[in-house]
């Protein structure tokens, strides 16, 4: 069935706009071949909003979002922020805004291994291969918004609040055991509860949660032990559930074990509108070089079509096209072996021609 489809671009800093305009190249091919009709516009998010209108996260940018089906991102941040500690006004405000007004409370992020990649992770193939797991990070709570934050009047001590309310915890609990319905039904749900307060809230309502999904394994997990279970025995997860700042760090842990953070896509999901990106960030150092991998963007258009508009049959076209094109080498720098490495463009335009010919 064909539909109209309103997406918001917001292509970011960095390598964004470079792997982005690829994203948008094949949600375009994607939308010719099963008869969608796309419609798009573009907005300023991060440094390049600061540098262009003085804020992050744009009012016109956020009500760009809000009539839109879907959000495609690229990324933000900017080294000259990140050197100055003193900086008011910063590109990653512009990030936590746009998940708290648009309710994005679930981060996913599948963590799958590439056969053609597994010689590229730190960790030996027979445990990595056939990894394939799931980490739901909470995205609005936690200390990224906790409230006290700061800093004592002589400046020498400094503070951030982990804050948690029930509401807060239950929805993504009962999202979690969802996703874990459609997968291999074991949840692990980490957190601190040894030590943390907010983890024993976190701990209780998924003990009073878990009887409702009597089909799935509930494990709890200490975030320590989680951190060297990812490593030692990826293979063990099948959906994990942790709050905000653990999930950052524990997802970037678990990405570089598939072999490259240049392949890992990633959801936000909530109350409105998705936002679809690579997890990558805005990687300074390649920003309009064209090197950039922009296969992870791509997996995004695929998440995008399947959580955002249901459309499996056009998110499984693009990850077939993603895994042709590794299967043909024409792949970026980062995971090319040995061979020639292709420019981000000529991936896009491989992956594009893909789906056009099929
Ligand atoms: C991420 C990023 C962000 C986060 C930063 C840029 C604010 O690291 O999406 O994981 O910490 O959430
Ligand atoms: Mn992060």
């Amino acid at each position: 069935m064909s539909k109209l489809l309103k997406i918001a671009v917001l292509p970011g800093d960095g390598i964004g706009p470079e792997i982005v305009a690829q994203g948008l190249e094949v949600t375009k091919a994607i939308c010719e071949k099963f008869g969608h009709t796309l419609t798009y516009e573009h907005a300023l998010v991060g440094a390049c909003a600061i540098d262009a209108v003085g804020e992050p996260y744009p009012q016109s940018t956020h009500e760009l979002c809000m009539r839109s089906d879907a959000v495609l991102f690229g990324a933000i941040g900017d080294p000259k922020y990140d050197n100055n500690p003193a900086a008011k006004v910063r590109p990653e405000q512009g990030l936590l805004k746009m998940r708290k007004d648009l309710g994005l409370y679930a981060n996913i992020r599948p963590v799958a291994t590439f056969q053609s990649l597994i010689h590229k992770s730190p960790l030996r193939a027979d445990l990595v291969e056939g990894a394939d797991f799931m980490c739901i990070r909470e995205l609005t709570g936690g200390m990224y918004f906790g409230r006290p934050q700061g800093r004592s009047e002589d400046g020498n001590t400094a503070y951030d609040t982990c804050v948690y309310t029930r509401e807060e915890v239950e929805r993504i609990i009962h999202l979690a055991y969802k996703y874990a319905g459609q997968r291999r039904k074991k949840l692990t749900m980490v957190d601190k509860a040894n030590v943390l307060a907010s983890s024993r809230l976190w701990r209780q309502i998924t003990q009073e949660i878990a009887p409702q999904y009597p089909d799935i394994e509930t494990e709890y997990m200490f975030v320590d032990n989680a951190a060297m279970r990812i490593i030692q025995w990826p293979k063990s997860f099948d959906v994990m559930v942790t709050e905000n700042l653990f999930g950052d760090i524990l997802t970037d842990e678990a990405s570089v074990i598939t072999g490259s953070m240049g392949m890992l896509p990633s959801a936000s999901v909530g109350i409105h509108t998705s936002v679809f990106e690579p997890i990558h960030g805005s990687y300074p150092q390649a920003a309009g070089k064209n090197i950039a991998n922009p296969l992870a963007t791509i997996l995004s258009v695929a998440l995008m079509f399947e959580y955002a508009f249901d459309m499996m049959e056009e998110g499984t076209l693009i990850r077939e096209a993603v895994a042709a094109s590794m299967e043909a080498n024409v792949v970026t720098e980062d995971i090319a072996n040995n061979a020639k490495a292709f420019s981000t463009s000529e991936v896009g335009a491989w992956v594009v021609n893909y789906i056009k010919n099929k």
